[in-house]
């Protein structure tokens, strides 16, 4: 116990965290691209929050939530996803006052207890965006093209964009009653937790793994043929949006997604590099969350994207091979009477902006020079009788094995002169 994280979560060694900090940097300079500014929310919220706004009959209120009572005895959830926590941000800090719409990105952990397999964790990470404010199906544009363009700049321009429109409140009504009546004839096939959200939320059923369920699923209505005259031009006008602006995708009528806080179009990424847990991109338009919430009526559309989901992919495509990066001085000193000039000049270099690092092993000098090309590092400074009485140190390029003699004084100088010419 003591020496293994617990189930479904995982350390990022260093060379894993240098793929993730290149990923998240082309993350948020693509949302600056498209005027989107970072927000930070807390790990954890009220549980009303996400019973409220993601929807009491959903798999994540239902099963997935880490709940506890803090010690005053309030209910606490860790967030199991991004849009909810930013949503009731929007509305504590007035941002709706802010000149709309406000388009915000966030980078996060979130945690589900999920059965924990390939591409499925119980604390993973999302790139997220939510835009608040327009109705406009060119919102829902934006954010769509905002991720493929994300994509594409990591290298990934073969993944497909799934769309689906699962109209308003108004709309929805006459398709949960159709789905209802067509249910209810199947409703002895259906797996009990089907059975309980056939009264409740009917939509839910559509996004049962159950195998029995999945079977039925594949002959029942299509809420596309449900949608209100608003909805359906929205929708078009979302189509024709994503053309225009040279974005590839296919309707897809089976995306529903598993949230019930969405509205009008919804949308998913997929790529086959991911086996069963497939989507690596989830979003949509969700024009009632803020209201629901408390808030001002705020039409609002954003997506989640799981971090290690995409690291999975970049690393079957060996898109996210990232070089260790060098050190630019190891001090290495004959023996212990030249460390304190050797920790002297380590400090003058590191405060300088140079890379260095000397060895607290007790090592000979042999041995520190060993250690020195493992790092790797690109030059030693070697540091012994001879330098410290003419002041001049032997510098070693530990590429080439070429020597040198520099004036201690001058140690910066001629380092500035060779690594930032990139010699
Ligand atoms: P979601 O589809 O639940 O949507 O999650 C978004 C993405 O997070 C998924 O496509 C997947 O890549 C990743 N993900 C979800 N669960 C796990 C897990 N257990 N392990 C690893 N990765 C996972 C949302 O969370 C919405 N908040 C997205 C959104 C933002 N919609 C509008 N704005």
């Amino acid at each position: 116990m003591l020496t293994k994280a617990p189930r479904g979560t995982r350390d990022l060694l260093p060379e894993e965290c240098a793929k993730w900090l290149y990923i998240e940097n082309v993350f948020r300079e693509t949302c600056t691209l498209f005027g989107y500014q970072e927000i930070r929310t807390p790990t954890f919220e009220h549980t009303e929050l996400f019973q409220r706004g993601i929807g009491e009959t959903t798999d994540i209120v239902e099963k997935e939530m880490y709940t506890f009572e803090d010690k005053s005895g309030r209910s606490i959830t860790l967030k199991p996803e991004g849009t909810a926590p930013v949503a009731r941000a929007y509305i504590e800090h007035k941002l709706y006052n802010n000149p709309l719409p406000v388009k915000l990105f966030y980078i996060t952990p979130c945690f589900r207890y999920e059965r924990p397999q390939a591409g499925r964790y119980r604390e993973f990470h999302q790139f997220g965006i939510e835009a608040f404010g327009s109705p406009s199906p060119l919102i829902d544009v934006e954010v769509i093209a905002l991720a493929v363009l994300f994509f594409e700049k990591l290298g990934l321009s073969q993944l497909e964009v799934h769309i689906n429109s699962i109209g308003c409140k108004a709309c929805r009504e006459d398709y949960k009653k159709a789905l209802k009546d067509f249910l209810f004839k199947k409703k002895d096939f259906l797996c009990d937790t089907c059975l309980l959200r056939l009264e409740r939320n009917p939509l839910r059923i559509l996004d049962c793994k159950n195998p029995n369920c999945q079977k039925i699923l594949e002959d029942v209505p299509k809420i596309v043929d449900y949608l209100c005259d608003d909805c359906r031009r929205h929708f078009a006008e979302v189509e024709k949006g994503l053309t225009t602006v040279g974005v590839k995708y296919q309707v897809n009528p089976g995306i529903v997604r598993g949230l019930d806080y969405y509205t009008k179009t919804v949308f998913e990424i997929i790529s086959e590099e991911l086996g069963a847990q497939s989507t690596v991109c989830g979003g949509g338009r969700y024009d009632n969350l803020i209201e629901e919430c408390g808030g001002p009526h705020t039409p609002a559309a954003g997506f989640g994207i799981g971090i290690e989901r995409l690291v999975l992919i970049l690393e079957a495509k060996g898109l996210i091979e990232i070089p260790s990066k060098e050190m630019d001085v190891f001090i290495a000193v004959m023996d212990e009477n030249y460390r304190e000039y050797g920790l002297q000049l380590l400090y003058r270099l590191r405060k300088t902006g140079f890379s260095a690092e000397m060895d607290n092993m007790g090592r000979s000098l042999k041995a520190q020079m060993k250690y020195a090309s493992k790092i790797p590092v690109k030059y030693a400074f070697i540091i012994g009788e001879d330098e410290v009485k003419s002041g001049k140190i032997t510098v070693k390029d530990l590429a080439t094995g070429e020597q040198d003699k520099v004036s201690c004084d001058e140690a910066e100088i001629y380092l500035k002169n060779k690594i930032r010419k990139g010699c």
